[in-house]
């Protein structure tokens, strides 16, 4: 079986292209991890890989000071697949002929293919591919078969099937290139004879056992906040240690409506898990008590949640030794030469700190994002957990401008409950990063029926993003906009105004506060 014993390893040759890499190979299940190109090549063979791939990357490989590799992994006998500047790489290295030739590819071209092999078999003759190259592969290496060519490059795709090694000057791994995942699964399965082992039923079975070995007999909690993370890594932690695991809510009387009614449905009704729901609202509000500034909301929401976490904690019986943590492997994977290491600054507001007295359960720690989702539909959370958008950890009160009272709190909950609503029935919620309201600190002038208001307005912020750091606002239509605007003022008392935020981040921010 491909586990990380056995792993495919996907060199990091710069920019962004590595992390998807990782994610198209196990797409073809088929376990990979990234390191960085700065690992020696001995570190590598260590790890006793399936195949390596390298990732493309924006240096030329004429550059002075170009990234590249110790021509030792050549000889070692594990099937090699560079993509991109990795295929330059490997040009270059055993002999081929990379040029300056002044004409580089940038998006779609035709690929035409001369002859198959094993990487191309079945696939049709000509092929959109996604093309992002200055330099020119104009010869392949001696031994080294050319199976195909673009209009600029005449070795796009090249390998020596003796010596198990690939390379492709085109991208098989973004959605552009029409059959790139084709090619990888060949080169994954019929080249490397990698298994297709890695799937979501292994993935739980592995994590299972791992989390045995580790905890033994031990008590375990794990913070619960609603979100998709904490209850994936919940829900795998509760199949393999069952009543060893206690998990503890805190409840901030700041999420979305029914959010707590639902994690105790799931964790205590669904799944039989301990569950310690501690109902700090009141805690929480007092304490937000007249606060305004956007900073000193996440400090005493921070501290406060972290006081109350460690009080249930303490009342656990039995001292739980282990902490269960929902880190993913984007959060931990370093990227590049450990020169452009991906540092990634996160909020961590309504989350734990790392000095607290016990050992890390990360059951997580191997999965993609997309990963987390898919096993915890297996393991059969629902639907409105797995999916959820992002939630601050501070909640509903980075959307309460100025004070937050328990009013305020609930006009703002129950405009959100409608905007939830509408854009999952518009079939968006899924690929809308975060669909949300914002209650702002001012007043506006409006009339109902024959009466004058004077009440708040709702502002309906919506965007698309991969990541967070940057996002654009969402091109909603506009009868889903008339819907949620006429479905707030109707429904929610103390609203008399919609307004929609078109502001991208940046200069804006996602959220408000
Ligand atoms: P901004 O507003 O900075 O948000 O564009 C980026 C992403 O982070 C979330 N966010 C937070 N998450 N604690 C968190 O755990 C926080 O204090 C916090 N503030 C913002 C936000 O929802 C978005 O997904």
């Amino acid at each position: 079986m491909t586990t990380e014993h056995h792993p495919v390893l996907v060199v990091d040759f710069g920019a962004q292209y590595a992390q998807l890499i990782a994610r198209r190979v196990r797409e073809a299940h088929v376990y990979s991890e990234i390191v960085p190109r700065s690992m020696p090549v001995a570190d590598m063979l260590a790890r006793d890989p399936a195949a390596i791939i390298f990732s493309g990357g924006p240096a030329s490989v004429h550059a002075d000071g170009a990234p590249s590799i110790d021509p030792m992994i050549y000889d070692a006998g594990v099937p090699i697949f560079g993509l991109c500047y990795g295929a330059q790489l490997i040009a270059r290295d055993l002999g081929g002929e990379v040029a300056k030739t002044g004409r580089g590819e940038y998006g779609r071209t035709t690929f035409t293919v001369s002859a198959p092999g094993t990487l191309l078999r079945e696939q049709p003759l000509e092929q959109s591919v996604w093309m992002s190259h200055f330099d020119t592969i104009t010869t392949a290496p001696e031994g080294f078969v050319v199976f195909g060519s673009t209009p600029d490059t005449p070795a796009a795709a090249f390998g020596d099937p003796t010596r198990r090694i690939y390379g492709v000057q085109y991208h098989p791994e973004v959605k552009h290139t029409d059959h790139g995942q084709d090619m990888l699964r060949a080169f994954l399965h019929d080249v490397a004879e990698c298994p297709p082992t890695w799937t979501n039923v292994s993935i739980i079975e592995q994590a299972v056992e791992e989390i045995r070995a580790q905890v033994g007999t031990d008590r375990v909690i794990c913070g619960l906040s609603g979100g998709v993370d904490s209850a994936v890594a919940a829900a795998l932690v509760h199949k393999a240690i069952g009543d060893q695991l206690t998990c503890v809510f805190v409840d901030t009387g700041l999420l979305r409506r029914n959010e707590a009614e639902q994690v105790e449905d799931t964790f205590r009704r669904q799944f039989h898990v301990d569950l310690v729901h501690v109902k700090a609202g009141d805690r929480f509000l007092s304490a937000l008590d007249d606060v305004v500034d956007p900073e000193r909301k996440r400090k005493i929401i921070g501290e406060l949640f972290i006081r109350v976490f460690e009080e249930a904690a303490r009342e656990i019986e039995g001292s739980p030794r282990f902490l269960v943590q929902g880190t993913l492997y984007p959060d931990i994977v370093e990227s590049g030469g450990g020169d452009n290491a991906n540092i990634k600054s996160h909020h961590n507001v309504g989350g734990l700190p790392d000095d607290m007295d016990f050992e890390l359960v990360e059951p997580l720690r191997h999965l993609f994002k997309d990963e987390v989702r898919a096993v915890g539909e297996e393991l059969g959370l629902p639907g409105e957990i797995v999916w959820r958008q992002p939630f601050p950890g501070p909640g509903l009160a980075v959307r309460i401008i100025g004070t937050i009272t328990p009013e305020r709190v609930e006009i703002l909950q129950a405009a959100d409950a409608v905007v939830v609503e509408e854009i999952k029935r518009a079939g968006l919620y899924r690929e809308i990063w975060q669909s949300f309201a914002v209650l702002p600190a001012v007043k506006s002038v409006g009339v109902m029926g024959d009466e004058r208001t004077y009440a708040y307005p709702i502002v309906l912020r919506a965007v698309t993003s991969d990541d967070a750091m940057t996002a654009d606002w969402a091109r909603l239509p506009y009868d889903l906009l008339e819907r949620i605007s006429s479905r707030i003022i109707n429904e929610v008392p103390g609203v008399n105004r919609v307004a929609y935020d078109i502001t991208s981040k940046p200069p804006g921010t996602i959220e408000w506060e």
